[in-house]
């Protein structure tokens, strides 16, 4: 390949991955760790897919070798990783505990000693649950009480690291932990939510300066925003874009920028209409300067017209556009967007990519490889995005992944993977994806290769497609594998050429496996060129992290458990024939539609109930 085909980035520009201490490291109370709100919230049941805790996750705390072999290998210049707050500060006050210190010292010693800049982040959402119980972000008091941990943190390792990023994301700890309680602590308190965005705020000024005066070095400190493209999906939904850009991004972007919060939004979102919220001097403690802004991002949103009174607007997701396994929209020409409004917002910050990436159905083939063709291409196109911005002007610094290896992603569980590398979390096996051995390529040459799956986008629809673009058989075998697991997903695809209609894939299903013994669907499953590694039900189980545990949780009829690997496992374990498999799959696509409808039917009740309140209270 010529020097001439490749996307060249500017020198000295960063490479890296990411992580966060709660979603990898495990040991939850070694060394006299204190429990955090996620500690918490995972081990309430409902709150977290399957129940699932990071009790174990990765086991980076133990492992962190591992990881940072990882990190060689993809050949990154740094990572950046979070620091627990209650292993440091067990009740989130006070002495340190010099244990849980000694941890990130040796980690960081770890890193910089295969020369590995460290880019810490203080808080990724693991409070000390002391603190939540005396009101966490919403009780103006931990403004305080964080900058001390600041401190702690810089006096502690300010030698060695030198830049950090004070709060990773916010807006998510607002409103997804405080206002709609799908995070930790699950607070569903709109008043809450507003205190905390404040306090977040001013936790991070005063952290910043805390920090800087205690580092025995000179600090670079930033912040990470998760900062949105909010489109409209038709044009009368234009004003809605713009209040939910508001929630999302002014509502950080001014008082960091500009100390005030945008005029637009109502006491519901703003501190600043929040009688006592916002006292003097507070705006000049968030303006304390920054050193760059870090940005996190991974798709664009859109804002559908169907609001109540106009104000609410509801997120939907346009037909036919590429979504990973979370379900968001594939779409680079958004990151460059963002890129180039920093660039004319927030002239003379230096900018980082501090998270980009996605979810696939990853699984290991018999020899030993997981080919994430999605995620190289997912990658591709946000890299050559981001090229562009920095030709058009944006100064844009790095790129951290996310993440470096597959993890808890918080309310998703083990059943999100984001990695670089996967994780076997039954024998805490780490394998480089085939996107992470991409990765090394694009960091070692500082520079993006031609798209080697050139044309595929557009025709290729999500993880499945590949098989989905061969023969009948293969689609079956796909479907059985539960890549496409849900009927609106198959639908979805269905709609897009050349793929075939939904009625054809059922067909398929139906003659294929209304015969199939399990051993000839093993013997198809190993013949196939790209799914065939799942042909030994047992190891491929293995492979995937279905250890003894889960192979209990199985038998006792948990049935939930195939949407985590797909139908093949329901089937290995259970040892299902052919017809079995059919009437299982038949049973879970019906299923599928009816948990549809009983979605929509709650979403149109919402509404009906919103407007039914804005009409007594006008
Ligand atoms: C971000 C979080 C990160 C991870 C990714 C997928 O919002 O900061 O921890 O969960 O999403």
């Amino acid at each position: 390949m010529s020097t001439q085909d490749q996307l060249q980035f500017p020198d000295g520009f960063l490479w890296g991955a990411a992580t966060a201490a709660y979603q990898i490291e495990g040991a939850p109370d070694a060394d006299g760790k204190g429990p955090s709100i996620w500690d918490t919230f995972s081990h309430t049941p409902g709150k977290v897919w399957h129940s699932e805790t990071g009790d174990v996750a990765c086991d980076s705390y133990h492992r962190y070798p591992e990881d940072i072999a990882l990190l060689q290998r993809l050949g990154a210049g740094a990572y950046r990783f979070s620091l627990s707050w209650p292993r440091i500060q067990p009740d989130g006050r006070g002495a340190p505990n010099q244990k849980g210190l000694d941890h990130y010292r040796r980690l960081v010693d770890a890193l910089l000693e295969k020369g590995i800049t460290p880019v810490v982040t203080l808080y990724h959402w693991d409070l000390p649950q002391a603190l939540q119980d005396k009101g966490g972000w919403a009780s103006r008091d931990i403004a305080e009480i964080f900058a001390d941990f600041a401190a702690i943190a810089g006096e502690a390792l300010g030698d060695r690291v030198h830049r950090w990023i004070t709060l990773n994301e916010p807006w998510v700890v607002e409103c997804i932990g405080y206002r709609i309680g799908v995070h930790a602590p699950g607070v569903t308190d709109s008043a809450q939510a507003t205190a905390a965005t404040h306090h977040l705020l001013l936790a991070h000024g005063r952290a910043t300066a805390a920090l800087r005066a205690a580092s025995p070095s000179p600090a670079q400190v930033g912040i990470t925003l998760n900062l949105g493209v909010v489109r409209p999906a038709t044009p009368e939904a234009a004003d809605l874009a713009e209040e939910w850009d508001a929630r999302q991004n002014g509502v950080f972007l001014g008082p960091l920028l500009r100390g005030e919060y945008p005029g637009r939004l109502s006491a519901e979102y703003s501190p600043a209409k929040v009688p006592g919220l916002v006292r003097d001097g507070d705006f000049g403690v968030i303006r304390e300067p920054i050193d760059f802004l870090g940005v996190n991002f991974y798709a664009p949103n859109y804002v559908g017209p169907d609001g109540v009174d106009g104000v609410d607007g509801v997120m939907v997701q346009p037909d036919g556009m590429p979504v990973t396994a979370m379900g968001w929209l594939i779409d680079p020409s958004a990151i460059y967007e963002l890129m180039v409004r920093l660039r004319d917002e927030a002239p003379g910050l230096p900018l980082y990519i501090t998270e980009n990436g996605s979810a696939w159905y990853d699984y290991v083939t018999q020899d030993g490889a997981v080919n994430d063709y999605e995620r190289i291409d997912y990658l591709h196109g946000h890299l050559a995005a981001l090229h562009q911005a920095i030709a058009d002007g944006v100064d844009l610094r790095g790129y951290f992944a996310w993440s470096l290896m597959d993890n808890f992603e918080w309310a998703e569980g083990y059943s999100k993977r984001f990695g670089l590398a996967f994780v076997d979390f039954g024998t805490q096996r780490r394998i480089l994806k085939r996107s992470g051995e991409f990765y090394a390529s694009v960091a070692r040459a500082n520079a993006l290769p031609p798209r080697e799956l050139r044309g595929r986008r557009g025709t290729v629809r999500g993880v499945t497609l590949a098989a989905f673009n061969a023969s009948p058989e293969d689609e079956a075998i796909a479907v059985m594998l539960g890549c496409c697991a849900s009927r609106r997903f198959a639908r979805a695809m269905a709609a897009g050429r050349p793929y075939p209609s939904l009625d054809a894939v059922q067909a398929a299903i139906e003659t294929t496996f209304s015969s199939m013994t399990w051993d000839d669907v093993v013997e198809a499953m190993a013949a196939h060129p790209r799914i065939g590694a799942r042909a030994d039900g047992q190891s491929a189980a293995e492979q995937a992290g279905v250890g003894d545990a889960s192979r209990a949780a199985l038998a006792a009829g948990n049935a939930g458990y195939e949407q985590r690997f797909g139908h093949v496992f329901l089937i290995c374990a259970t040892g299902l024939s052919g017809e079995q498999m059919l009437a299982a799959l038949r049973a879970r696509l019906d299923n599928d539609e009816a948990t549809e409808r009983a979605v929509a039917a709650r979403e149109l009740r919402k509404i009906t109930a919103l407007r039914a309140e804005k009409a007594l209270a006008g």
